[in-house]
C-alpha cells in the first residue's frame, strides 16, 4: 500500500478561556516516499499538529488512517504497539532516559513492548551510531553528551526500531551545518528507501531538502511550493 497515513478533516483545540484551533480541519494523505516539511511561525500549530499525526494526543474531530485503518477504533493497547513499531518520532523536546547511557537508552527504544534484540537491530544500532557520528559516546549519558550529540541521539532513538513514518519536530536543533546536511540526507534515504518523513524546520536551507513544503497558516496546510533541491 502506497498511503501510510491519512488525516480526514482534523481539528484540535485547546480551550484557554476561548478555544484555540491550531489544527483545523485538515485532510492530507501522506504516502511511501514522501518527504514534506511543514513550515509557520512560531506558536501556529506545527508542533500540536505532529503529536496529532503521531497519535499521541487526541484530536476534536476527524479521522486519521494508519495504512488505511482507522486509529479511533483500536484500543490504547492496540494504538501503542501500532505507534510503536509503525512511527518514529523526534521530539522537539530531549526525551532521553538520563539514568541510561546512550546505547543502553538506544537497547531501550529497541526493546519496548518486548521486540526481540537480535542481529538486525545490533547491526542497525551500529550503523546509526556509526552514521551519526555517535560510536565514540555510546557510553556517555544523556547529561555528558554535548546539545547536538543529544539530538542526534534522539534521530538514532526515533529510527532504531526501523519506522515506516518518521515524524520529526525541528530535527535539526542544536545541530551545525555538517550534521543538518547529514540528517537531510538521511531523511532522503530513508523515503527513496519507501518510508515517509515528515518534518518541522524554521531553517530555510533545511526545508528546501524536501520534496514538499507545506505552511501550516490558519489550521489549514497550505502547499507552500515544490523544491528544486532534493
Ligand atoms: N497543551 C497545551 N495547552 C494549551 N495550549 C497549548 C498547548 N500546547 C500548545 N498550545 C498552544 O497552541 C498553539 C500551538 O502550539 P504549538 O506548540 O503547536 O506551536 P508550534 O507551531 O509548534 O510553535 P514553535 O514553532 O514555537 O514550536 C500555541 O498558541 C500554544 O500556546
Ligand atoms: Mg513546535
Amino acid at each position: 500500500m502506497q498511503e501510510l497515513c491519512r488525516l480526514e478533516n482534523i481539528r484540535k483545540y485547546y480551550d484557554l478561556g476561548e478555544k484555540i484551533y491550531p489544527v483545523d480541519g485538515i485532510s492530507y494523505s501522506i504516502n511511501r516516499g514522501d518527504f514534506i516539511c511543514i513550515q509557520g511561525p512560531s506558536g501556529v500549530g506545527k508542533s500540536t499538529l505532529m503529536y496529532a499525526i503521531g497519535s499521541l494526543l487526541k484530536i476534536a474531530e476527524g479521522e486519521i488512517y494508519y495504512m488505511g485503518e482507522p486509529i479511533s477504533r483500536k484500543t490504547d493497547d492496540e494504538l501503542t504497539e501500532i505507534r510503536g513499531n509503525f512511527i518514529g518520532y523526534i521530539f522537539q523536546e530531549a526525551n532521553l532516559i538520563k539514568a541510561l547511557t546512550l546505547e543502553e537508552n538506544l537497547k531501550f527504544i529497541s526493546t519496548i513492548n518486548r521486540k526481540k534484540f537480535g542481529e538486525e537491530e545490533r547491526a542497525r544500532l551500529e550503523s546509526l551510531l556509526e552514521r551519526l557520528g555517535l560510536s565514540d559516546y555510546r557510553n556517555h549519558l544523556p547529561q555528558e553528551l554535548s546539545g547536538g550529540q543529544k539530538r542526534r541521539a534522539m534521530i538514532a532513538g526515533a529510527l532504531i526500531r526501523n519506522p515506516e513514518l518518521i515524524l520529526a519536530d525541528e530535527p535539526t536543533n542544536d545541530l551545525d551545518d555538517h550534521w543538518s546536511m547529514e540528517v537531510m540526507k538521511i531523511f532522503k534515504e530513508l523515503s527513496e528507501e519507501g518510508k515517509a518523513v515528515v518534518f518541522v524546520t524554521h531553517n530555510e536551507k533545511w526545508a528546501k531538502c524536501a520534496k514538499e513544503i507545506l505552511e501550516l497558516e490558519g489550521g489549514k496546510l497550505i502547499q507552500a511550493h515544490i523544491t528544486q533541491d532534493a
